[in-house]
């Protein structure tokens, strides 16, 4: 009965995920332009290998942890970092509660939305073939691993060949790890782990300091859906920005 445009959240859900889903899934096999000292591009960090050739805008072979990709590695899979510690990311967001209920909406349509009848099907939940989603809660521990790279990689962004600057991309870098900071840590599997699991926060008498580090996690949980969204396009933009300036067809305003 419902005669509002209820259609619309799940459609634009459905093609925001399919835009940018899709967008880093192609730059992750891609490869080319994810680094513009001393930027790099989230979607290959933290560099464990670079290809040694033929991947214009690669990560440098000094700056990757083990150097260039070992001749074991497979030929008819591109040279990309972000077959190693990246899909960690995808994993986690791929599993995300606020993503699951998006998608299974957008895509099974049952039901579509709220008060609305779906297409009528033998919907097992999560019991069966997604029963893999419990892995949620430990893909959040890659997340945080990622988590500390992406700080890591941001902050080294300050210097170029040892000497200190600041440039438009440092601060792309910072505010994209601070985006995802914001996500990750509104995890309902995190909100659990730190306190939603107890029963009681002051049974000794005094407020508990996990109680306020659940209450920040509260915070930002509130907001999960927000910094799903934002934290996803910024690491997009992040990555478009510096394929852009790698490749030259923007220049980066930088105090070097
Ligand atoms: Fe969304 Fe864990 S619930 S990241």
């Amino acid at each position: 009965m419902r005669r509002d445009r209820w259609w619309v959240e799940p459609a634009a859900t459905a093609v925001g995920l399919v835009l940018f889903f899709g967008y880093l899934t192609y730059r992750a096999f891609d490869a080319t332009y994810v680094w513009s000292d001393p930027y790099i591009s989230p979607t290959v960090a933290p560099p464990v290998f670079t290809p040694a050739a033929g991947y214009p805008g690669a990560v440098p072979v000094d700056r990757a942890w083990f150097g260039a990709f070992p001749a074991w590695w497979p030929g008819f899979l591109p040279q990309s970092p972000a077959f190693f510690l990246p899909w960690m990311a995808i994993a986690f967001r791929f599993t995300c509660y606020y993503y699951r209920g998006a998608y299974y909406k957008a895509m099974f349509l049952t039901p579509p939305n709220c008060a609305v009848r779906g297409v009528q099907r033998d919907y097992r939940g999560e019991r069966s073939l997604l029963l893999f989603q419990n892995l949620h809660r430990y893909t959040l521990y890659g997340a945080i691993l990622l988590l500390v790279f992406l700080w890591w990689e941001g902050f080294a962004a300050f210097f170029r060949q040892g000497q200190f600057g600041v440039g438009v991309g440092t601060v792309v870098m910072l505010v994209n790890a601070a985006l995802l900071t914001g996500y990750t840590f509104g995890c309902h599997s995190w909100r659990h782990l730190i306190g939603g699991r107890k029963d009681c926060f002051t049974c000794d008498g005094r407020v508990s300091a996990r109680y306020h580090l659940w209450r920040n996690a509260t915070w930002l949980n509130v907001r999960h859906k927000g910094f799903a969204w934002i934290s996803l396009v910024w690491v997009a933009f992040t990555d478009l920005y510096i394929y852009l300036v790698s490749r030259g067809v923007i220049r980066d305003l930088n105090t070097w």
